[in-house]
């Protein structure tokens, strides 16, 4: 199928001598004004189109600066042609953004060659662009594939460290959807918005279940001591923050996202951070504590509250959960994020299948 070229032109012997010159290799269309061949354009897209600058009403650079703020016309390329060879209208031809210049009168040779190579080089665009649409698109999939395969490594971990601890197998999924559920709420309310996107909270949730990985270092008999931990017991206990961030940097120190490692570093060092600086492993307080470690603080003593551990049995009813987490606002939890997650209390119940009776 022969290549469509568009031809504008305000002077009709102009537009013969084109047909003449390109009609045997190339389908013409023909307008003889710039608003004309605006229209033309809304219901056909040409291969290229040959332009005249010096027109009546529309010239060729105004007709030009339309098809520059389309953006379904503004890949088709454009040869300006006019009788003024200028080197100054020249660059205002490439300055705006033509593909070549061709100057009137027409020789017919090069007026060809010209077309020819434009819209040869227009369709090695095009392929070039699919190529690498293609190529992106391929690169996407497997990064995708990678992204997904990290993630199970990392749930997969977390379950492992898990088993160990005398819990019962559901705190890394119960946290992550915590931390999920709290830090959309935030969002949606518009707090901490220079902080919290739809970007950070996916992040923030594939960083959820390695805040305890540092859990792996501390033996079992204090992990799963079935009563109260002694003074000494509580401070090997402690160490499982310091030990986490070791441990993440050794295992995803090296990836290339490093928002991500941060993030994953912050959560498993701070999480047991208090808001009146009296928490460990550095005593932080306030918001000097990153927002991440302040999220999963609440999701993280909500679910030890809610569910059974080898030391205690689970705290019922949820409203004697919420009453002992209010105890702990602005002195162990951030005030702001408390008080959000305590009017999530029918969310929660929701998420847990708790009945209102
Ligand atoms: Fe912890």
């Amino acid at each position: 199928m022969k290549n469509v070229i568009l031809v504008v032109d305000d002077d009709k012997a102009n537009l013969s001598l084109a047909q003449r010159i390109l009609g045997s290799q190339y389908r013409i269309a023909a307008s003889n004004s710039g608003k004309a061949s605006l229209k033309y354009l809304e219901r056909h897209r040409p291969d290229l189109i040959l332009l005249d600058i010096n027109m009546p009403e529309m010239n060729g650079f105004e007709v030009m600066e339309k098809l520059r703020s389309d953006s379904h016309l503004k890949t088709i390329p454009v040869i300006f042609l006019t009788a003024d060879a200028t080197a100054e209208t020249e660059i205002k031809c490439f300055r705006m953004g033509a593909m070549d210049f061709v100057t009137k009168p027409f020789v017919p040779d090069i007026l060809l060659s010209r077309v020819s190579k434009t819209i040869e080089l227009d369709q090695y665009r095009h392929k070039l662009e699919d190529m690498v649409d293609i190529q992106a698109q391929k690169i996407m999939e497997s990064s995708m594939r990678l992204n997904r395969i990290q993630d199970s490594v990392v749930v997969g971990m977390a379950n492992l460290i898990e088993s160990r601890d005398g819990s019962t197998g559901k705190h890394v999924k119960n946290t992550q959807n915590y931390v999920r559920m709290i830090a959309t709420e935030l969002l949606s309310r518009g707090l901490f918005t220079e902080e919290l996107t739809p970007a950070y909270i996916e992040e923030l949730c594939k960083a959820a279940p390695l805040h305890d990985v540092g859990k792996i270092k501390i033996p079992d008999a204090i992990l799963q001591k079935p009563g109260r931990l002694t003074p000494e017991e509580f401070e090997t206990m402690k160490l499982h923050t310091t030990h986490s961030r070791q441990i993440i940097q050794t295992i995803i120190g090296d990836i290339e996202d490093e928002h991500y490692v941060r993030l994953v570093e912050d959560i498993a060092l701070y999480h047991h951070e208090r808001w009146d600086g009296r928490g460990y492993p550095t005593g932080l307080t306030e918001s000097d504590i990153p927002l991440s470690a302040r999220i999963m603080a609440v999701a993280d003593v909500f679910d030890a509250l809610y569910e059974e551990r080898c030391y205690k049995p689970p705290v019922r009813p949820i409203e004697r959960i919420m009453q002992i987490m209010s105890e702990g606002r602005g002195t162990q939890f951030d005030p702001v994020i408390l008080d959000v997650f305590m009017d999530m209390l029918p969310q929660l119940k929701e998420v847990l299948h708790i009945m209102d009776t």
